[in-house]
């Protein structure tokens, strides 16, 4: 049996490029964008993946221009209208991590629908890094522990892995197994920095409106071929002694 990842993350990178490539404003690379999400939570669910989590929105992507982060909100509140049916008929749940209060209000209403109306899906949680910086979910993170301190229910020595990841966004994530990055750059960027520590990196140079099943086997096969040691020594060691 060859291992499969459980708990794939992506960073969606390259649509702007690839709309540049083809002489077009950049929004219609998000656009198509929109459907590749759209193709690889499908391929993601046919592989039986426990979750699926992709990089929508970055703490820093605010910098971009004011008419390119108005498209983008549109974008989300379309998809997610227009994706509702789709996720529970796949046994889909939604699930956001990030700022999502800093959110326009629109974005956050929708979120919610489709968060309740899919909470019973159980073939595969697809979480939405959305105003997610990984800096943040750490600094976020810090602030419940001082508060709890503050209340007098924490002391400094009770403070462990263990309970900083229980006050990370989504406390109940399964371990993180495979980044894949389209686009080619080889950064994490500021996505699931905690939970990055022991997952595989696969950096891909095709752009994300590009990506499809044939992308993502490649990406799982490769992880199948790694050897995932976890700060231990290589298994042939092991065996030798
Ligand atoms: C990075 O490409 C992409 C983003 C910042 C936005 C990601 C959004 C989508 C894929 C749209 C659809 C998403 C959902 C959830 C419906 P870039 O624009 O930075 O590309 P570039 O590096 O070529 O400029």
């Amino acid at each position: 049996m060859k291992p499969v990842p459980g708990h794939i993350g992506i960073i969606m990178d390259g649509n702007g490029r690839w709309a540049s490539q083809r002489g077009k404003p950049r929004i219609l690379g998000h656009r198509m964008g929109a459907r590749a999400v759209r193709r690889t939570t499908e391929a993601c669910v046919r592989l039986g993946l426990e979750q699926l989590t992709l990089y929508a929105f970055s703490t820093e992507n605010w910098r971009r221009p004011r008419h390119e982060v108005d498209f983008l909100m549109r974008l989300f509140v379309r998809f997610l209208r227009g994706e509702k049916k789709r996720l529970i008929n796949n046994g889909v749940r939604l699930q956001t991590i990030g700022r999502t209060r800093e959110l326009p209000p629109r974005v956050q209403d929708e979120l919610a629908r489709t968060v309740e109306a899919t909470r019973e899906g159980c073939k595969m949680t697809l979480c939405l890094a959305l105003n997610y910086g990984g800096r943040s979910e750490l600094v976020d993170a810090c602030r419940a522990l001082v508060r709890r301190a503050g209340e007098g229910h924490l002391s400094a020595y009770e403070i462990d892995e263990a309970l900083i990841a229980g006050h990370l966004y989504q406390p109940d994530m399964p371990p993180l197994d495979l980044i894949i990055r389209t686009g080619g750059e080889m950064r994490l960027s500021n996505f699931l920095l905690w939970q990055a520590a022991y997952a595989e990196f696969y950096p891909i140079p095709a752009c994300w409106p590009d990506f499809d099943e044939s992308h993502l086997n490649a990406a799982i096969a490769a992880f199948a071929k790694r050897e995932r040691r976890f700060g231990a020594v290589p298994k042939a060691s092991r065996i030798a002694g």
